[in-house]
């Protein structure tokens, strides 16, 4: 496929992803603050007779609105009823398509990191997509195990469970797609819940309640569980989605763990807004949450992994050869690399003026994180990387 095109491609469906997302989270979190937020009328008033449990007031937008939720279902269904489900099948879809044209088609250069576990394309890929397939079928069996009948619990052990995986996952792949690879599994789990379990659920209730028969309240009540498990994973999810870009976070020894302390601390200002929306103001959750994030920040810091001394000055020349040899076959107009169409993040390391604008980007990649070359497929070395910066050092002249 022309390069051009792949590149295009992604970005429209990466924005198609990120305006689904927001508008599947932007329900997640309107819901919940509506439910949380609901007051029951008073008795003997007309809401009261309807059957209403809860009911509320707002202004948006200059109108007035005044959501009513019934403690069962009305005495008759309206014609027309709104489901929320295709903002969720959407964000998945295209995260999906993103997924398998950002890193499964180029499982060799964004999957595999050979110091990690030298796997081929298909394993990487078979670990990939297991990956999302399992921790679904664990998770919902987990929430229909006894288990599920103790919300707290069940949150520690798929709190362990998710852990585990990133553990497992950063023995296998390279460090940022283990990351991705978490994300996808969460995202896979929040989309089945309404796939699986909340919409064939309410179809069950509508078609009971057409029929004149009683809904079973179990339906309700699970739906409603998931639910809620839904809106706490949103926000260590965007965090998953987002660290992607941030090299400090999944390329850190000990990655999961990273993972695991800033999930805690999302999911512990995600409560304090549920709680908050209940009237409760209890401050003691976001600042656990901060304490846990300043953790991450402060844990992140990249440690400088000492180089070995050079035997001279470290010359333009040297650090040219040392890219034209570990960095050009994906980092030059036409790469190289198989799976490489075009260069990466627009990096061009040919031409000098190409080497010497990108010096500060090339030491943070190649000295500080690490990271290049990617899963170092052209296997640079410790001496090369030590040329290159003391080179930047030296102020990265052309001489
Ligand atoms: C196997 C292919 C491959 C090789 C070899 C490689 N890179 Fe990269 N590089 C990539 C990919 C893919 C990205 C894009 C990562 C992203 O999307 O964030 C990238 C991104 C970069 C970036 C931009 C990172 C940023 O966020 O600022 C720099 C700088 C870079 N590489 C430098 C190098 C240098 C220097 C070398 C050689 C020492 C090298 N790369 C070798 C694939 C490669």
């Amino acid at each position: 496929m022309d390069a051009h095109f792949v590149e295009f491609l992604s970005l429209l469906i990466r924005w198609l992803h990120v305006i689904a997302g927001i508008a599947w989270i932007g329900a997640s979190f309107y819901f919940i603050w509506l439910d949380d937020s609901l007051d029951p009328p008073p008795p003997n008033s007309d809401a009261a007779k309807k059957g209403i449990a809860g009911e509320l007031w707002a202004l948006h937008g200059g109108g007035f609105y005044n959501p009513q939720k019934y403690a069962v279902a009305p005495t008759v269904l309206p014609e027309k009823l709104h489901w929320f489900k295709w903002e969720a099948y959407m964000t998945w879809l295209s995260g999906t398509a993103l997924l398998v044209l950002v890193y499964w088609l180029r499982a060799q250069s964004m999957m595999i990191d050979p110091t990690v576990a030298a796997l081929t394309t298909w394993q990487a890929v078979g670990i990939g997509l297991g990956s999302m397939i399992g921790s679904w079928l664990v998770y919902d069996a987990l929430c229909r195990s006894p288990l599920g009948k103790n919300d707290a619990l069940l949150g520690v052990v798929v709190f362990v469970f998710m852990t585990g995986l990133a553990w497992g996952l950063s023995r296998t792949l390279g460090g940022r797609a283990a990351f991705i690879h978490v994300g996808t599994s969460v995202g896979t789990i929040m989309v089945a819940n309404v796939a699986m379990v909340i919409i064939p659920g309410q179809r069950r209730m509508v078609a009971a309640l057409r029929a004149g028969r009683t809904p079973d309240p179990r339906d309700g009540k699970r739906g409603k569980q998931r639910s809620v498990h839904n809106n706490y994973f949103t926000l260590p999810v965007v965090f998953i989605m987002i660290s992607n870009h941030y090299a400090s976070t999944y390329s850190h020894p000990h990655a999961w763990a990273v993972l695991a302390v800033f999930s805690l601390g999302a999911v512990s200002f995600r409560h304090f807004f549920n709680r908050r929306h209940k009237g409760v103001l209890e401050w003691r959750y976001p600042i656990f949450g901060g304490v846990l994030l300043g953790i991450v920040g402060w844990w992140t810091t990249p440690h400088l992994t000492p180089l070995p001394k050079l035997n001279g000055p470290a010359t333009f020349d040297q650090v040219r050869a040392i890219l034209g040899q570990r960095c050009v076959t994906c980092h030059s107009p036409s790469p190289t690399f198989a799976g490489i169409t075009a260069p990466p993040a627009g990096v061009v390391l040919i031409t000098s003026d190409g080497i010497v604008q990108n010096a500060q980007r090339i030491y943070q990649v190649v000295v500080v994180t690490r990271i290049m070359p990617l899963g170092n497929a052209t296997q640079i070395t410790d001496y090369e990387r030590a040329v290159v910066a003391a080179w930047v050092a030296d102020g990265a002249k052309i001489k």
